[in-house]
């Protein structure tokens, strides 16, 4: 009440003061010139509060999408939504103001000048003010006060380095003299996996931060730079993978689909939402024609790529094997080993030679091997193909020959549980990595351990010895 009285005082005198023909909505316009309207403060606000509840990319109802400036640019059904500099042509416009406006749906409608925050916006060209993101990082490297969970790790092609998960970054080590080579620092704050391609000249990572977006990088690793950032759904991103050519990616989502995209111009070719669960694990097949996904919901499933539609169920499901965490395939051949709850790792061709009985026997199913101590979260063959290597809850990592299932090694991969592991082209080392956020490296002939590190630099006080607190977790 006392700020209407003063305002109408205010306005009263300079009334008086000017005795001129004076109106406020002149005032208003002449403020407008000299600030224009700013998309980043003033309209992403009511854009979040009013529309973003419906107009968001996990509505699968959604045409428009109002999460991004360029998706909101981009339009709905009925093609762009705004016309810059011209809010009388914007479909927008004419939703938000109707009356009763059809937008936001059932909702308290805009207030006048919300309406009018959006009609100036438009009418200065709708230009987007959205400072670059704030860089995390500040340039700076991510600081350790505690070890992080090692969650994924690879070596490069070439053998030459070691690329390890840390927090909103991947360090990369010389895997001769296990020093720290280069740190790689993105905006997904976990990183869930990590992969070479093209020859090794791309390295992919993917992850995300919790309930904000999910991530792929692409790096070159000629010059470790960022060479691009796609981002797809609102959590984290798992088990990506590169077709053969290197022009596509796949990966699992926790909003229970599996994305192909297209790296140039980084379309979505494929959503497949048959998946009952997370997504943890893609892989293409040898040829890149199809791909196989593998879920929290036990199954594993074979999908066209170019139609992105399903065509088999590689698994039998209904057999109660559990929830499946990862999947790998086999550098030669259409065949994938996957592992999860049950322990027992499982070798599948992809593409089915006989054909699906009522019982629905597992007639892909080439080999179960021995059941591991605890649910296995890794797995990784070695690059010629004749072994692989598992990793479980129990923190331990064996060996196995792929042909005959003969158990050749079992290690100590970590004091709690193994998540990662990685085998050395040369295929003389294997890498593990998982709870206790520590690298072992062991001699994959041998199972001797090579080498011991952190997976991250970590600054130790004098009040928190970090090598106490992670024996302290045994
Ligand atoms: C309660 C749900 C809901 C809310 C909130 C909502 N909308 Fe919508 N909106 C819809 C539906 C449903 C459609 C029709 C399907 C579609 O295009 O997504 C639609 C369509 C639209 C379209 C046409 C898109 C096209 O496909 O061409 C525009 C523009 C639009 N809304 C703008 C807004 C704006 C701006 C807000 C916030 C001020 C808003 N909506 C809030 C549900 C909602």
């Amino acid at each position: 009440m006392k700020i209407s009285i003063l305002k109408f005082i205010c306005i009263f005198s300079i009334f008086l003061i000017y005795s001129v023909v004076w109106s406020p909505f002149a005032a208003a316009d002449n403020h407008g010139e000299k600030e224009p309207v700013s998309y980043h403060k003033q309209i992403v606000p009511i854009l979040k509060r009013s529309c973003q509840g419906c107009h968001h990319p996990g509505d699968p109802n959604a045409d428009l999408i109002v999460t991004s400036y360029a998706e909101l640019k981009r339009g709905g059904m009925a093609g762009e939504a705004i016309i810059p500099g011209k809010p009388d042509e914007s479909l927008i416009i004419e939703l938000i103001s109707g009356d009763p406006p059809a937008m936001p749906q059932n909702q308290e409608p805009l207030t006048a000048e919300e309406i009018n925050l959006f009609t100036r916006w438009i009418l200065e060209g709708a230009k987007d003010d959205t400072p670059a993101e704030a860089d995390e990082t500040n340039g700076e490297y991510p600081s350790y006060t505690v070890p992080p969970v090692v969650s994924a790790m690879a070596y490069s092609p070439d053998g030459s380095t070691l690329a390890v998960s840390g927090v909103n970054e991947v360090l990369l080590y010389d895997s001769k003299s296990f020093e720290l080579k280069a740190r790689l620092v993105g905006k997904a704050r976990r990183i869930q996996s990590i992969i070479y391609a093209d020859g090794g000249k791309i390295l992919g990572i993917a992850g995300g931060s919790p309930a904000q977006f999910g991530e792929v990088q692409l790096w070159d690793t000629a010059t470790n730079k960022l060479i691009k950032s796609i981002r797809s759904t609102y959590d984290t991103i798992y088990g990506l993978s590169f077709s053969p050519d290197a022009s596509r990616i796949a990966f699992g989502t926790s909003d229970k689909t599996v994305r192909v995209i297209s790296i140039t111009d980084e379309k979505e070719l494929v959503r497949f939402d048959n998946h009952g669960d997370w997504v943890f694990g893609t892989v293409f097949s040898t040829d890149g024609s199809h791909f196989v996904s593998c879920s929290r919901d036990t199954a594993l499933k074979l999908v066209e790529v170019d139609t992105g539609s399903f065509v088999d169920d590689v698994n039998s499901s209904n057999k109660g094997y559990g929830e499946i965490n990862a999947i790998a395939r086999h550098p030669k051949a259409d065949q994938v080993l996957s592992v999860g709850e049950d322990r027992i790792p499982r070798l599948y061709r992809m593409f089915r030679q006989t054909r699906r009985d009522v019982g629905n026997t597992d007639f892909n199913l080439i080999k179960a091997y021995e059941a591991q101590s605890g649910s296995i979260d890794a797995v990784a063959f070695s690059v010629d193909g004749s072994k692989f290597a598992v990793g479980s809850s129990s923190g331990e990592a064996r060996i196995y020959n792929v042909v005959d299932g003969k158990r050749l090694l079992s290690m100590q991969g970590d004091t709690v549980g193994v998540f990662a592991l990685a085998f050395h082209p040369d295929g003389t080392q294997l890498a593990t990595g998982g709870f206790d956020g520590k690298i072992r490296i062991f001699g994959a002939n041998s199972g001797k351990q090579l080498n011991i590190f952190m997976s991250v630099p970590i600054e130790t006080t004098a009040s928190e010895d970090v090598t106490l607190t992670v024996t302290g977790m045994t």
